[in-house]
């Protein structure tokens, strides 16, 4: 369904891999709601999932950039403006990799030259999106930037590693640089921070499938899906939200707010 929320603005997605992908389904939806888009991922990724034919069906420019080089994401900026015509009115960064997860490298031992890598593409890629963007001046007036997160960079859970360090800078960031785009240039910055979600990031942390039903049981509304991520994103960038920026906003159906649930207590006696 369209409501043509987003007609006439144009758009960067970062981070599409896949049809789990929460960036395929927010590219997806920024289409139907009249953006036009451009897609930018690794070559590799590129070359490992179907974003090319996503691409296709989306009449969007796909950029292969890696999200920590400073080069490849003002060529991302260039090629977009290029593409679509215009400076950019929303940039979606939905990136997250960390070598320690993938390893299974457990907290206390973590291997430094990993955790470094896991900051840079996790948390200050996103710095320096925003950075390129604003001294290229490639983002309109009211622009909206959305970085997506968890609330492991608040508590702590087990498994998520060092993914909690990368997510906490990753939210510092957001308000930290929001505060100068917003003065500067009238652009928002904003993070998400989602309910654990089925992807190929999100299966990667340990103890994800049991981590999916405590939240679920958790949430009074339940785990947000990535379709639902979407939507909110869409919203982030429509003109609904023109004066929202700076937040850490959880779309986690109330998980971040609850202490107990009677689900969870209904669990644990069947289980004594
Ligand atoms: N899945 C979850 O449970 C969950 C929950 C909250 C937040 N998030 C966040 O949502 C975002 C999207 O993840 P997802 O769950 O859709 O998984 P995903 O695996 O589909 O997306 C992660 C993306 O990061 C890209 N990426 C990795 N290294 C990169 C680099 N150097 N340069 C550019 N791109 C790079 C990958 O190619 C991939 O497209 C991530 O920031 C993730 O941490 C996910």
């Amino acid at each position: 369904m369209s409501n043509n929320l987003l007609k006439g603005k144009r758009g960067i997605i970062f981070g599409a891999l896949n049809d789990k992908s929460i960036a395929w389904k927010v590219a997806v939806k920024a289409v139907e709601q009249g953006a036009k888009i451009t897609l930018a991922n690794t070559a590799m990724a590129l070359r490992m999932g179907g974003v090319n034919e996503l691409g296709e069906k989306l009449g969007a420019t796909v950029i292969p950039a890696d999200a920590t080089s400073v080069e490849e994401l003002e060529a991302v900026f260039t090629q977009s403006i290029e593409a679509l015509g215009g400076k950019i009115d929303f940039v979606l960064h939905s990136i997250g990799m960390s070598p320690n997860v993938r390893k299974n490298i457990p907290y206390d031992d973590i291997n430094y030259a990993n955790l470094g890598k896991t900051l840079d593409v996790s948390a200050t890629s996103f710095h320096k999106m925003m950075q390129v963007a604003k001294k290229m001046d490639a983002i309109n007036e009211e622009g909206s930037i959305v970085a997506l997160t968890h609330i492991a960079a608040q508590r702590t859970f087990t498994g998520y590693n060092d993914m909690a360090d990368a997510k906490a800078l990753l939210e510092s960031y957001g308000r930290s640089f929001g505060y100068v785009y917003g003065r500067d240039k009238k652009v928002r910055v904003n993070t998400i921070s989602q309910s654990p979600t089925p992807t190929t990031a999100g299966e990667g942390i340990s103890g994800m499938t049991a981590f999916l039903d405590f939240a679920e049981k958790m949430s009074p509304l339940g785990n947000a899906s990535a379709d639902e991520c979407a939507d909110y994103c869409i919203v982030m960038f429509s003109d609904f939200t023109k004066k929202v920026t700076m937040q850490n906003l959880f779309h986690d159906g109330g998980f971040s707010n609850m202490g107990l649930t009677q689900a969870i207590v209904e669990d644990y006696i069947e289980k004594q």
